[in-house]
Order: structure tokens, then sequence, then C-alpha cells
């Protein structure tokens, strides 16, 4: 029997809408699109692994079934990374919808690694995808609708709940960001603008908790951070267009199947728990619920918001980084400055 699909919000609150969801066929994405099908919303799910996408659009198409002919689900593959794949994925989802009305940002990744031995290939992928791809949704999504037509964007940035095996003592941080972002229109001369500039939009983008900084994720964490203060760039920027942004920060406390799956040490979570003030790990429900929350009329007044939904694990828990004891950091006071200049006879080092 299939899990059981639900929402706070009222049924049919986002009838005749229209959702790109990137990495939404997996974990916290998969919660969102299912959440957004509940809704009434239809939804494209973009990712770069196009099996796991037909698969996951093919079941949820059962699942929801269109009432015209068109599937309420369409997959596109799509490496946010790449400006010509995201261009292409706007283009479709235009040709099969007809328009966009929420851009959800889900997709991105990383891996740990202590910052001196980064390579500046693996920092530029990581910054590539959780920043740079978002930015290039959030630019695109701008420039092929929502500029013109207004509407909402939730860019949900990389989680690390997915396939990151090597990645266990990571659970033990808190660290997922989401934004949310609500656009409207301008008007500029490509036919994507033409669109967008009339309906608006919302974005709600997901960075990782980097609040204290992300010891052995630097690269990410410096991502994360940039996704923040670009949701607020753009929440300003982009206020007279109609558009919204919001993120949203969700912790590394959120336990799903996926994550479990990739963890292949369900314990790993429960070792977690001490050092949330809930006393319990989130679920991507938690998650999906805020993301569509923030896309509704509810928050028609929020934007250039993160919500940290995290138990409060990000106000009380320490670093997840044990830092050795040693005494490389000496302090500095006039006495040892006095002593550093005179010589082994206590007289005044003469100036050479
Ligand atoms: N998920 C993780 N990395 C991604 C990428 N580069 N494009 C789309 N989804 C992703």
């Amino acid at each position: 029997m299939s899990s059981p699909i639900s929402s706070v919000l009222r049924k049919g609150l986002f009838q005749g809408k229209v959702a790109i969801v990137t990495g939404g066929a997996t974990g916290i994405g998969s919660a969102i699109t299912k959440e957004l099908l509940f809704l009434g919303c239809d939804v494209v799910i973009a990712a770069r692994k196009a099996d796991r996408l037909s698969t996951a659009a093919a079941e949820l198409n059962r699942r929801f079934p269109a009432e015209n002919k068109k599937d309420r689900v369409l997959p596109v593959v799509c490496n946010i990374r790449k400006e010509d794949e995201v261009k292409h994925l706007m283009q479709r989802t235009l040709e099969h919808f007809g328009k966009i009305d929420y851009l959800v940002n889900n997709g991105g990744g990383q891996f740990p690694s202590p910052a001196s031995d980064i390579s500046l290939k693996g920092w530029n992928a990581v910054i590539e995808t959780n920043l740079t791809g978002t930015f290039l949704m959030c630019r695109e999504a701008y420039a092929s609708w929502f500029g013109e037509h207004g509407g909402a964007i939730v860019n949900i940035i990389a989680d690390f709940f997915k396939g990151f095996p090597f990645m266990s003592y990571v659970l033990r941080c808190f660290l997922v960001t989401y934004s949310a972002l609500a656009m409207a229109p301008p008007k500029r001369s490509s036919p994507y603008h033409a669109y967008m500039k009339d309906h608006g939009g919302a974005i709600v983008t997901i960075v990782t908790d980097m609040w204290k900084g992300w010891a052995m994720m630097s690269h990410s964490g410096a991502a994360r951070a940039g996704v923040d203060n670009l949701t607020k760039s753009l929440s300003i920027e982009w206020a007279n267009h109609g558009i919204r942004i919001n993120a949203v920060a969700p912790g590394s406390s959120i336990f799903s199947e996926t994550a479990a799956a990739n963890y292949g040490d369900p314990q790993l979570f429960q070792k977690a728990i001490p050092r949330i003030p809930a006393k319990r790990l989130g679920n991507p429900e938690e998650i999906s619920a805020t993301v569509c929350f923030l896309l509704s009329p509810a928050a028609a007044f929020i934007t250039g918001e993160t919500v940290k939904i995290d138990g409060a694990a990000s106000l009380y828990a320490q670093s997840h980084w044990e830092v050795p004891d040693h005494n490389k950091m000496p302090a500095y006071s006039w006495k040892n400055e006095e002593e550093a200049n005179r010589d082994d006879d206590g007289a005044p080092k003469k100036a050479k």
C-alpha cells in the first residue's frame, strides 16, 4: 500500500498552479512534490538522473491522474550547473504547462573535506551546484516567466541526505537552509521575459545550517551562506515584480528513508537527538509544510526571510567538529610585548 499524502493546507489551494522542483524525485524534494500535487499543483521534477526521474514521475502520475490529457508530473533531466540545461528546463515547462507559478530549488550536494585538501575543481563544483545553480534557476525563472508574470519559486539548495554514503558524520551537524522567493514581472525583450514579467513568482531556497561556520564543509557552508544572502538581495531587487523570495533551513536532523538508506545506519540519526532541543528528529513533511506555506498566499507579506526548521538545534548544538587541544594561540599582553623587545639579559633590544 502506498504511504499517505496530505497537508495542513486546504486541498485545492494550488489548483491550476505550476511548480518546478529540482531534486523533486527523492528525499525532501519528493515530499514537497507530493504535497504540491495533493494541493492541486502540477509539478515539473528536474534532476540529473533520468531513470530515477521517470520512475518517480510515472508513479506520481498514476497516483495523481490528470483531468485532461497532460500528465500532472513532467520529468525533465537538468544539471543546474549548466546554463543551457536550465534554460531548456524553463522552456519545457512552458511548452508543457504554459506557465510557471512556483520554483523550488532543492537540488545540490557536497563532499566532506578539510579546507586545506579541497582542490580548486572540488571547490568550484560545490559552489557551482549549490550557489551558482540556484542563481541560474532563479535568473532563468525570472527571465522566462516570473519577471513578467509574477508567481512563486521555491529553491531548495542541496541537502546532504542524498547519495553521500561516506558522509555519515555530517549527520551530526545541523545544516540545511531553505530560502523561499516569490517573484513578479518586469518587461524585457526575450520571449521568456515576455511571459515572466506579467506573472511574477516565488522562490524558496533550501540552504544548510551553516550559521556557526561548517568545519569540514567549508565550500558548502560558503555556498549556502551565499544563497541566504542571494535570497535577501533578490527579495529587494525583484519586489517590484511581485516576487517573494524566502529560505528554509531544515538542519541535518531531518530523517528520511532515502537518507537512512544512503547512510546504511539509522543509529546515526538517533545520535543527533541529544543535540536537538526538540529532542526528536524532524521529517521531510515538516520541511514541505513550510515550503508550501511560504509559497501560499498565507505568506504574502513574507519575503527575504530564512526560516530555520531544526527544533532549535542551530541555537543549541555546538559544532560537530572537536578542536584538538593545542597551544598555538598565545595570548597578547603588554608584558609579553615588552619581553619580546628585550634581549636575554633583559636589556632593550637595539634597533637594527
Ligand atoms: N542534484 C545534485 N546536483 C545536481 C545538479 N547539478 N543538477 C540538478 N540536480 C542536482
